[in-house]
């Protein structure tokens, strides 16, 4: 087990990059370099149970993927599929609660069918929140969220004034989770993509040049080292200064 550092964020999220070059560079097919990731997503996953994290966020696909040619598409279909079958018995076991965030309607069926059993296994589960970012776009989560506010007004049910970014924040996908205070892209892009847009306003940012299926517990620990070095202000001055 590894040794838990010492000043944990409360929420990680990653934007898991770099599958497609990690798989380039040893001349296989992409696909392999997304099941390659699937064995990074079990390591990271792990690590961040045996250390105490308390809510791990993992892009697994963005509503911009469904563009991506229909046999890579269908390739990670396959995996997520794989993985919801091979995996939810540990995760049980390591009492963690699983949820996805996303748009839900546009997966297949059978998939579909897969996140509500995942989701109703472990919604008892009191460890590690672990939460799927699948079929999700932070823009589209946020227009969604406006549009039911500016519904509830228009309807007469809501105050306009009375709209605060807490009242706004429980409308999103994540409202049952803190924001996270460190945001991880793995692959050398300094992008955020598209996630989390809203929730990551004060998060510290980290881009590694790990590609994602050579990332698991050892980058993890790095990264959260970083993470406790770094100084958190959220726009104020540090104590130090104001004494
Ligand atoms: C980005 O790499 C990664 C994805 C589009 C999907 C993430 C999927 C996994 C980690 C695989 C399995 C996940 C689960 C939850 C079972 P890329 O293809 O964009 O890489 P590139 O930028 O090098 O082409």
């Amino acid at each position: 087990m590894s040794k838990a550092p010492t000043h944990l964020p409360k929420h990680v999220a990653i934007i898991m990059d770099g599958n497609g070059r990690w798989a380039k560079k040893r001349h296989l097919p992409r696909e392999a370099g997304h099941y390659a990731g699937m064995g990074a997503v079990r390591e990271t996953v792990r690590a961040a149970c045996d250390m105490g994290l308390e809510n791990l966020t993992l892009f697994a696909f963005s509503s911009e993927n469904w563009k991506r040619p229909k046999t890579e598409v269908g390739a990670l279909m396959a995996l997520f599929r794989v993985y919801f079958r091979s995996d939810m018995d540990e995760l049980v076991e390591r009492n963690v609660r699983m949820r996805i965030i996303g748009h839900r309607g546009r997966v297949a069926g059978d998939i579909h069918q897969m996140i509500l059993d995942s989701e109703s296994r472990t919604a008892q589960n009191t460890g590690m929140n672990l939460t799927f970012a699948f079929d999700y776009g932070g823009q589209e989560e946020i227009v969604a969220a406006t549009r039911e506010l500016a519904r509830a007004a228009a309807e007469g049910r809501l105050d306009p004034e009375t709209i605060t970014p807490e009242l706004f924040a429980q409308r999103l996908f994540t409202n049952a989770l803190p924001e996270p205070d460190l945001v991880i892209r793995t692959s050398g892009e300094h992008r955020l993509s598209n996630f989390l847009l809203w929730q990551s306003a004060y998060a510290e940012l980290l881009f590694v040049d790990t590609l994602w299926p050579d990332f698991g517990r050892d980058a993890l620990q790095k990264a959260i080292e970083s993470f406790a070095a770094r100084e958190r202000r959220f726009g104020a001055v540090n104590s130090e200064a104001v004494a």
